[in-house]
Parts: C-alpha cells; sequence; structure tokens
C-alpha cells in the first residue's frame, strides 16, 4: 500500500499498539504524526524513525492542548489524510469509591479527545481522507468496576457511526476498531496491558488460540485506511478479538 505523501496523525503513539501503528504507516511510506505525553520517550523514537515520524507533547484529556497541537501540526503539513484515535485510559475500582474526577478523566482521554482532534482537524482533512477510532471489546462486554472505560469506548462506537453519516458530506470514511486482549508487554512498564506473563490458559480460551498482538490491530488500520479496499466500509466497528466477543460462557 503505497502511503507516499500522506500525513497521518496517531494519537498515543509512543507505546503499545500505537507505536506499531506507527511502524506500519511508516513502512507504508505515510509521514506521521504522534500525539503522546510520553515527551522524553517520544522525541526518541521520532529520532529514531529519521524524518518519517514527528512528535507532538500534547495531553488528549484538554481542548487547548489538542487545538495547539493540530494548529501546529499542519502550519507544517497543511493537510491531515488519515486521523488515528488511538491513545486510551483505563482504571479499575469500585464505582463507591471511585473519584468523580477520575471518571472525567477517563472519558476525557477517550472519548472528548477524538471528537475534539476531529474537530480540530477536520478543515483540514480532504476528500477521501480517513477517521479510525481505537475503541474495545469492553464497549461491548464488561468485568467489574470498569465503568467509565466501558462508557468511554461505548461512546467513542456511537461517535464513530455518528461522524461516518456526518461526515460522509466531506466524502470521509470513520471507522471503529474493537480490539480485545492485544499482548503489548514488549513495550515496558508503562503500556497498560504490560508485563504480563502469558499462561497457556490465556491463550487457548480463545477461539484463535492464542492472545492478540499490536500488528493485528495496525494491519486492520492499514485496511480500513486504504480507500480501494474498503471504500465501501463506513460507521462500521471491526472487532479483533480471537472470537472471546463470540464465545459463549454460560457454566
Ligand atoms: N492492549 C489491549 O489489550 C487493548 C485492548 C482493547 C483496547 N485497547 C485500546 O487500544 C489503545 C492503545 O492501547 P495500549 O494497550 O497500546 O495502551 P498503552 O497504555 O500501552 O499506550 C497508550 C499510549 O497513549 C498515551 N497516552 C495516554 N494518555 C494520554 C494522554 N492524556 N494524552 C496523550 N497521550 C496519552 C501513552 O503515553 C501511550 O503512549 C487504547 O485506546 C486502549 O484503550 C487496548
Amino acid at each position: 500500500m503505497g502511503l507516499e505523501g500522506k500525513n497521518v496523525i496517531v494519537t498515543g503513539g509512543v507505546f503499545g499498539i500505537g507505536s506499531v501503528i506507527v511502524d506500519s504507516f511508516v513502512k507504508a511510506g505515510a509521514h506521521v504524526i504522534i500525539a503522546d505525553l510520553e515527551k522524553t520517550a517520544g522525541i526518541k523514537y521520532a529520532k529514531k524513525l529519521r524524518g518519517a515520524v514527528e512528535f507532538f507533547r500534547v495531553d488528549l484529556g484538554k481542548e487547548a492542548g489538542i487545538k495547539a497541537f493540530i494548529r501546529s501540526a499542519v502550519s507544517r503539513h497543511k493537510k491531515i489524510d488519515i486521523l488515528i484515535n488511538n491513545a486510551g485510559i483505563g482504571g479499575w475500582q469500585n464505582i463507591e469509591k471511585r473519584r468523580t474526577s477520575e471518571w472525567q478523566r477517563i472519558i476525557a482521554v477517550n472519548l472528548t479527545g477524538p471528537y475534539l482532534c476531529v474537530k480540530y482537524a477536520l478543515p483540514y482533512m480532504p476528500e477521501g481522507s480517513v477517521i479510525i477510532n481505537i475503541s474495545s471489546t469492553r464497549a461491548l462486554m464488561s468485568e467489574k468496576n470498569t465503568e467509565p472505560y466501558s462508557a468511554s469506548k461505548g461512546g467513542l462506537l456511537a461517535l464513530t457511526h455518528a461522524l461516518a453519516v456526518s461526515l460522509s458530506e466531506n466524502k470521509i470514511r470513520v471507522n471503529a476498531i474493537s480490539p480485545g486482549w492485544i499482548d503489548t508487554s514488549a513495550f515496558g512498564k508503562k503500556g497498560h496491558a504490560a508485563q504480563v506473563k502469558l499462561k497457556k490458559s490465556d491463550l487457548l480460551q480463545h477461539p484463535a488460540g492464542r492472545v492478540g498482538t499490536p500488528s493485528d490491530v495496525s494491519e486492520a488500520c492499514l485496511f480500513l485506511a486504504d480507500n480501494e479496499r474498503a471504500g465501501f466500509i463506513t460507521g462500521q466497528n471491526l472487532v479483533i478479538d480471537g472470537g472471546m466477543t463470540k464465545k459463549m460462557i454460560y457454566s
């Protein structure tokens, strides 16, 4: 897939799934703009990828930061062809104990952040541009004590189909990907699923016989970003979970 001349924003592109999405789009010839909180690692990573990647330190939970980031990115590059809203945070806590500020922060980063990235990037997105929102299978099913994460990811799926309809006038396609268990342990302590030693039962409980890898997600991003192959797909949610959400688990 030739993405030469295309500018791609990947939020949360320094660690985990986001960093593999960045690598895949760079390999496909794109210029990638990372928006992430992690300054030191972000600058180091951009240096390693020599000019193909630019790093902006942005807190995606803050509107002013997002607005300033898009302004600087387009002052250099004039257009954004692909926006991948990948950054996300979680946190397990009992509803009675969880501070309201924590609920608000998770909703701000995971749901309001993607909305604002679209709002401010839209004037610079030409016809044929593509938006991909990284949701989660937790938008569809839950463990205990995950209310803000699940609600934010469910909201992101609804935001995806709302935008797909609104932006059809701009000829922009908008889709979501919902990963299940993706092993990001190769990316150090900072990844939210990091440092888990996988047991055989972790793998075998999946109908696919394994947990996911970040490249399972990045390959789907490349597909959805391609107007030739995925031009008739918009407003959809692609679940990448090794079959877990299709498995009946009544005992
Ligand atoms: N790993 C999984 O199993 C899994 C499963 C389902 C969905 N997801 C989703 O995939 C996406 C990536 O997950 P991951 O496992 O790679 O996460 P991760 O924690 O490894 O990486 C997240 C990245 O986002 C950045 N980030 C966090 N908060 C930010 C903020 N306020 N502003 C800017 N950047 C910020 C981090 O610095 C990091 O680079 C997330 O949206 C997550 O919810 C992950």
